[in-house]
């Protein structure tokens, strides 16, 4: 009798360096105990012996497999407890697993993002894999909202992208202090001064539902077409494997069918946002 691999048995990891971004949110360097690829946009479920399991969408270059970056923002009981975590904890991993971006059909393309908050790490993800195949594309401009100057990750990241040719970030915050010298509002403001060449171009956005929506509303307002408009969504997930029906999106699974759709694939099923 040939022995059934067990799907749910998680592989594991060594955290080696925790970044402290924000207040509320910190990255974590992991180590596998195997090589580890995985595609722009997937996901991962992450396992806290003792604790929980939770999705997280890894933040960093797919074309790294000794190592990999989740980015947590503390939202509840599990992520609280992994805030506490230092150097050498282990934990458990599942996955990669779902849709991510199709990267292959921005060939050419200029890419507007639109992204807030935590929001940010499957971006930074897209973001490098974007840099890595930069001859092939026209422009990337990164729109990024955070509540505070003190709330905006990667900070690192937007003096690397800016100092890089066919790459242009704008930031806003909510509410600004004095050192401030960037936009201040909610982060659809910032698509008021994009420039973008609509006849080719696409549009990905990833934040708060709130934003998403709004977001999303707008990029159809300037004229982007449904199809060319990518989401990253978020549903309460469990088994990550299109088994259990806890991540519906109407009659899409998020975890496999997901959780990268277009705005067009999903703009008919109830409660998107
Ligand atoms: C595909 C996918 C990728 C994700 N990637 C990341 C990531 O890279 N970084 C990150 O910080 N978070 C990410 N999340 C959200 C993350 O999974 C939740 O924040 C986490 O499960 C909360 O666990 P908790 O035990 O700390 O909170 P809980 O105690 O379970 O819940 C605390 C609060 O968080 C809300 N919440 C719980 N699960 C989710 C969820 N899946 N989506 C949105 N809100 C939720 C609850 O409604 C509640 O209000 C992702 C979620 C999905 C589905
Ligand atoms: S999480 Fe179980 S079906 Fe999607």
């Amino acid at each position: 009798m040939t022995k059934t691999a067990n799907i749910y048995k998680p592989f594991k990891v060594t955290l080696e360096k925790v970044i402290e971004e924000s207040p509320l949110i910190k990255t974590f360097v992991f180590v596998p105990e195997k090589e580890f690829r995985f595609q722009t946009g997937e996901f991962i479920e992450l396992t806290l012996d003792g604790i929980g399991e939770a999705p997280f969408t890894p933040s960093s270059s797919p074309l790294v497999t000794d190592r990999f970056d989740v980015t947590v923002m503390k939202a509840g009981y599990m992520t609280e407890k992994m805030h506490r975590l230092q150097p050498g904890a282990i934990l458990g991993v599942r996955g990669p697993y779902g849709r991510g971006y199709p990267v292959e059909q921005f060939i050419d393309k200029e890419i507007l993002i639109l992204s807030g908050g935590c929001g940010l790490a499957p971006i930074r993800s897209l973001l490098y894999t974007l840099i890595d195949m930069k001859d092939k594309l026209r422009k990337v401009t990164l729109c990024y909202g955070s509540k505070t100057p003190e709330d905006c990750v990667y900070k690192p990241l937007f003096s690397q992208l800016d100092s890089m040719d066919k790459f242009e970030t704008l930031r806003t915050v909510d509410y600004a202090d004095k050192y401030w010298e960037e936009h201040v509002g909610v982060a659809t403001v910032l698509l008021d001064h994009v420039k973008v060449d609509l006849s080719n171009a696409v549009a990905v956005v990833c934040g708060p539902p709130v934003m998403m929506k709004f977001g999303t509303m707008k990029l159809l307002e300037m004229g982007f077409p449904e199809h060319l408009i990518y989401l990253s969504m978020e549903k309460n997930m469990s088994c990550g494997l299109g088994k259990c029906g806890h991540c519906m999106l109407g009659k899409y699974f998020v975890c496999r069918d997901g959780p990268v759709f277009t705005y067009d694939e999903i703009k008919d099923q109830p409660d998107i946002w």
